[in-house]
């Protein structure tokens, strides 16, 4: 990947990139719709990401290429949202909005590269790595450094603010504080950071579905939504200050929906929880019921599956090696995460050709099968010479 967006770099610009730095995409392991809730989420930094390559210039042009798209699109000194194809550098563009609101000061003009190697469309969250490696570049470029938390802070202001999805810490979060062979735990309410050792043997498998709802995003800001009236009606200020006894005695006042949405979230929190004593306790067999458990509620009580993700849960669920499955990340469409063990691997063809063939013969349509490993969080991988 070093040399990919170092070649974009050279063949858009002329020249070698001044700074180079990664950010890593991300599994939610469990802990789904908790974190804009105030609630305890676990994910995974993986081993695919976003690179960036950008050297300052002596004027304030702007110049953002991606490697995807052949046009190079130029900016001035005013951060103005883009639409239709350029709208990709709102992100990096989010950033720089981000930074100023924090005080630190914005690079003048640049050119800007940027490549990954992350499955488009998985659910993987491009979009924290895109944040967190500008961010990382735009702060080399400018010789100025913040803490882990701040970096992740300004990150997920840019989706919010600028970019303007409301989703909360957790993509940006585990982006930030990955670690290889560890997942990240995040109590969203503070937040604060922390890593756990994954059991050995542990594997992780995606089954991308390559659809996606059409209105995802709106959906997205529907369970939100339906979550912030959820905890208004509870009398708390954030859903996860309510306790599962509360809402349990409270529940039928709220309308029906409402109420489903709320116990997704608050089951959800408590199975994070049984989640990292079964990761104490190395119980694989354990940590697979908790994420298939999350998965059906996510089927019956959000309603942020689809039935292309159902019929892959369905099918893994049953297979030797699996010890559970569900969908990863926000929902309506994206991928299955699998956690298998090692023998899953070693049959990898005749396994995950059986999910693919079983996926084609009922949707007629193939699903993208990858092994992930974990990796580390975001870095300068060439830092400005000073
Ligand atoms: C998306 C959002 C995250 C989180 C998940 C669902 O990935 O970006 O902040 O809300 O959905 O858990």
């Amino acid at each position: 990947m070093l040399e990919r967006v170092s070649d974009l770099f050279r063949q858009s610009f002329g020249g070698e990139p001044a700074v180079i730095t990664r950010a890593p995409g991300r599994i939610e392991f469990i802990g789904n719709h908790t974190d804009y809730n105030g609630g305890t989420v676990l994910g995974a930094a993986v081993d695919g990401g976003l690179w960036v390559a950008a050297s300052p210039r002596r004027d304030a042009r702007r110049r953002w290429r991606s490697a995807i798209g052949e046009a190079v699109v130029e900016t001035g000194e005013a951060l103005v949202k883009l639409e239709g194809e350029s709208a990709w550098v709102n992100y990096p563009q989010g950033v720089m909005a981000a930074m100023q609101s924090h005080g630190l000061t914005l690079p003048a003009g640049f050119d800007y590269a940027v490549a990954s190697d992350l499955p488009v469309g998985a659910g993987l969250s491009s979009s924290a790595a895109i944040e967190l490696s500008s961010a990382l570049a735009f702060l080399e470029l400018t010789n100025q450094s913040v803490d882990r938390e701040t970096l992740v802070k300004i990150g997920r202001q840019a989706e919010n603010d600028f970019v303007g999805v409301p989703c909360g810490i957790l993509d940006q979060g585990v982006s930030g504080f990955g670690r290889r062979d560890h997942l990240v735990f995040i109590d969203c309410r503070r937040p604060e950071f922390s890593t756990v050792p994954l059991p050995a043997g542990a594997h992780f498998w995606i089954f991308n579905t390559h659809t996606k709802h059409a209105l995802v995003d709106g959906l997205y800001s529907a369970r939100h939504a339906e979550c912030m009236a959820a905890a208004a009606d509870l009398g708390v200020e954030q859903l996860a200050d309510a306790s599962l006894e509360l809402f349990y005695r409270e529940q039928s006042r709220l309308s029906p929906t409402v109420a489903k949405r709320a116990r997704h979230v608050l089951e959800e929190i408590d199975r994070v929880g049984q989640t990292i004593a079964a990761l104490n306790a190395a119980d694989l067999s354990a940590l697979g019921r908790h994420l298939t458990a999350s998965h059906r509620s996510s089927q019956h009580a959000f309603e942020n599956s689809t039935p292309e993700l159902d019929s892959l849960v369905d099918q893994l669920t049953t297979m030797a090696g699996v010890y559970g499955a569900r969908l990863t990340g926000g929902g309506f469409g994206g991928a299955v995460m699998a956690l298998t063990d090692g023998s899953f691997g070693e049959a990898y063809v005749k396994l995950a050709d059986q999910v693919a063939e079983g996926y084609r013969s009922r949707w007629g349509a193939e699903a993208q099968v990858l092994h992930l490993l974990t990796d580390d969080g975001a870095e300068v991988i060439r830092a400005m010479p000073s």
